[in-house]
């Protein structure tokens, strides 16, 4: 059943919402322990390379292939070729995989829900900077606050996407972006002006590539999908809005500049201050919600009101990037049931709250009673987040590489990302050369990296 359709209102706005899903917990929480883990500067170098010559090229793909198509995810490949029904079980993954990722993602979003109570509160300069990291240990542990503060957080990304294309996301990610870029801004500054801060900037700017293994490019290109939102169904749907006038490469430029932006950013509004109280910087998920406030306590009690307000732009940068982002993974579902079903915006918002609660109520409990219930070693929280991030999104991101490659005709590729051969002709074909031949190596690559390392 088709409706109409709403569309983004300019460039910029496209920009904007799509730099919304992609800027989230990845750049903030997931992406300085991790640079921690696998190597620091030389990682992020590799990070920088594996976004722009491999990740961009299939951002540019999944664009096409939503506007192209004028239809979401779940629809978008057999809307192009009615006739193969091949592609249809990349439809249907693009519809579960945002919907599990949205299940798990909304339980560190619950987190980052709590811990802005927490800052607001002054709760991390009241307490001893001792019992300050372990504050997290009990909180996510314990059942019921997790699951509420989950479920405030999934009502807010709901209540946002109920509201409409235009008026609901298009507007939040106006205004959040930017605002996310002077927080983030805030949070550097301050943290470089720390004592000791200098050994954290010297991390993230001198490259030792003694510190890389296989591992590292594995998971730089896995961490660059995450990123930018690729494999899941998002970026194509938010394709459909975009306008036909519109230039693809320019906002998928747009997009993924500012991602890799915020993810330094991020970076260096963290580990400065990591260093500067004498942390490890690979300490894993843990880092934000751990350290973050033991270096708020350990300061507090000399500033107390700097602590308090830097605390509070910590988290509430946190939550911001966090809802645009799962702002993106709900709509999927939203669109599709739209659009196949007929249901109304608000209706579908309530099928998939149930649905997607359910299924994060299991994913937050894994960390307190059903921790001990493990999927092949796994807790239901870190069996959804390998799955999903290491085989589901790469496999549906090589999917879509292959049907912009293999199943569309060259010239419709073309036609779509030149506007008819207006712009971009003379970048054309270095890209579809990237997605058609070198991209689903590279996937194919970290896939049985993952699967064997
Ligand atoms: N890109 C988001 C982040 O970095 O937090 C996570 C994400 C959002 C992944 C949307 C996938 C997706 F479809």
């Amino acid at each position: 059943m088709s409706h109409n359709r709403e569309n983004f209102g300019s460039l910029t706005t496209a920009i904007f919402a799509m730099a919304g899903s992609a800027i989230g917990l990845g750049n903030i929480w997931r992406f300085p322990y991790i640079v921690g883990e696998y190597g620091g500067a030389a990682f992020i170098l590799i990070y920088i390379l594996a976004t722009m010559l491999v990740s961009l090229p299939i951002f540019v793909a999944e664009v096409t292939l939503g506007r192209r198509s004028r239809s979401s995810a779940y629809g978008s490949m057999q809307k192009l070729r009615p006739d193969d029904r091949r592609w249809k079980l990349a439809g249907i993954m693009s519809v579960l995989i945002p919907m599990v990722i949205v299940s798990y993602y909304s339980v560190v979003g619950g987190w980052s829900v709590d811990y802005l109570g927490k800052a607001l509160a002054s709760e991390f300069i009241s307490e001893d900077p001792s019992t300050v990291s372990s504050l997290f240990g009990d909180f996510i542990s314990n059942p019921w606050l997790p699951l509420v503060m989950q479920m405030l957080f999934l009502l807010a990304t709901l209540v946002i996407v109920a509201l409409g294309v235009k008026s609901g996301i298009e507007k939040f990610s106006k205004y959040s972006i930017p605002v996310l870029f002077v927080l983030i801004l805030v949070m550097c500054i301050y943290s470089i002006s720390l004592p000791g801060a200098g050994q954290g900037v010297r991390y993230l700017l001198h490259p030792d590539f003694s510190q890389i293994s296989p591992r590292s490019f594995a998971y730089a290109l896995g961490q660059s999908f995450f990123s930018l939102s690729l494999g899941a169904g998002t970026i194509v749907t938010y394709g459909s809005y975009m306008r036909s006038r519109e230039n693809i490469i320019q906002t998928s430029a747009g997009t993924a500049v500012s991602d890799l932006l915020f993810a330094l950013l991020a970076g260096l509004a963290i580990m400065p201050a990591v260093f500067a109280a004498g942390i490890e910087p690979g300490a894993g998920p843990g880092l934000i919600f751990q350290t973050i406030p033991y270096i708020f306590s350990s300061m507090g009690a000399s500033m107390p009101v700097v602590g308090t307000v830097i605390s509070v732009v910590f988290f509430l940068t946190v939550v911001v990037a966090a809802l645009t982002s799962s702002i993106s993974l709900v709509e999927v579902g939203v669109a599709h049931l739209n659009e196949k079903y007929g249901l109304s915006r608000i209706k579908a918002c309530i099928v998939v709250f149930v649905l997607c609660s359910s299924l994060g109520v299991l994913c937050s409990l894994s960390f307190g009673p059903l921790s001990s219930f493990t999927i092949f070693g796994k807790t239901i929280f870190d069996f959804c987040d390998w799955l999903i991030s290491n085989m589901m999104m790469p496999l549906l991101a090589l999917i879509t590489t292959l049907f912009i490659g293999f199943a569309l005709k060259r010239s419709e590729v073309r036609d779509e990302i030149t506007n008819s051969g207006t712009v971009n002709g003379k970048v054309f074909p270095v890209f579809y050369f990237i997605l058609k031949w070198v991209a689903p190596v590279f996937i194919i690559v970290i896939m049985v990296t993952n699967f064997i390392l």
